[in-house]
């Protein structure tokens, strides 16, 4: 079926898939929909062989500006439980592909949720990255409370999220929220420059240090340090991990092939 509120190009440059948010009157609003296309197409690229990086982008206004509050507000508690609708989200988190966010305008609410549970985030200096959910009687219910304290600290995270007040890309780039921050013009040409030279890369390496480094939200140290050392030790059953180490040896560019 195609999709009604996304595009996806799975080779929108070699070896990496573009999915863009696609909704722009409504600022990129995620509705329930919007989201199971989101789940369902990064279910799908994460499948194909042909694709070894995911950039998840919305619009130069906007990445997204939170949860569709129209489709929530007259809702109760147990309507909010039966539909559960932060469950597809868990497709994201599933994701075994590298998945970039490149973001212009706002990222608010769920649309910074849905940026901060990407891998990575290229910024475009127009960003704004916010959880203003306290401004309209709730609060973040997508990993807000969770992702950004861990990404910027205790103290910065519980102003924007007790306050509503957005950070701008520079701030985020110093706290180590986002990668990079670029003119408006070149932070989606930025993601696919970066997706590219992941995609040069053994996916079978990728895709074990993308699971180690995850880890190491999950678990203390010692635990994280034994699943990591596991994961090295796996890619040594890759053929990819003997043709990297004999292209260094014989002085010549390594050439992966996810095997
Ligand atoms: N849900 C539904 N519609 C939204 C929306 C949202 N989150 N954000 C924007 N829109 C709609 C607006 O209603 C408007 O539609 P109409 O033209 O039909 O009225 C259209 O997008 C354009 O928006 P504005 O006219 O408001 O544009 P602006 O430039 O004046 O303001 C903005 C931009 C500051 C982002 C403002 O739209 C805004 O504050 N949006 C809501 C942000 C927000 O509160 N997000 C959190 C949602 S709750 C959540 O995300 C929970 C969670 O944890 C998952």
């Amino acid at each position: 079926m195609t999709p009604e509120f996304i595009l996806v190009t799975p080779q929108a440059r070699p070896q990496v898939a573009l999915i863009q948010l696609n909704r722009p009157k409504e600022l990129n609003a995620l509705n329930l929909q919007l989201m199971q296309e989101v789940a369902a197409a990064l279910k799908e690229l994460d499948k194909d062989p042909e694709v070894r990086v995911i950039v998840l982008t919305g619009n130069e206004r906007a990445f997204a500006a939170g949860a569709d509050i129209k489709q929530m507000a007259g809702r109760t508690a147990i309507d909010m439980l039966l539909i559960d609708q932060f469950s597809t989200w868990d497709q994201i988190r599933r994701t075994t592909k590298p998945l970039i966010a490149a973001v212009s305008g706002f990222a608010l609410g769920g649309g910074c949720e849905l940026c901060m549970t990407c891998d990575m985030i290229v910024a475009s200096e127009t960003a704004k990255f916010g959880q203003p959910e306290i401004r309209i009687g709730t609060m973040p219910g997508a990993g807000g409370t969770q992702r950004l304290t861990r990404a910027i600290g205790k103290a910065r995270a519980m102003e924007m999220v007790l306050t509503g007040e957005p950070m701008g890309a520079d701030e985020a780039a110093r706290h180590g929220l986002v990668n990079r921050v670029v003119p408006v013009g070149q932070y989606l040409e930025e993601a696919f420059r970066l997706a590219a030279s992941i995609a040069k890369m053994s996916p079978i390496a990728a895709r074990l240090a993308k699971e180690s480094v995850n880890r190491s939200f999950e678990t203390h140290l010692d635990e994280g340090l034994h699943f990591e050392r596991k994961n090295f030790y796996m890619t040594f059953a890759s053929e990819d991990q003997k043709e990297g180490m004999a292209a260094f040896v014989e002085k010549r560019p390594a050439e992966f092939k996810g095997r």
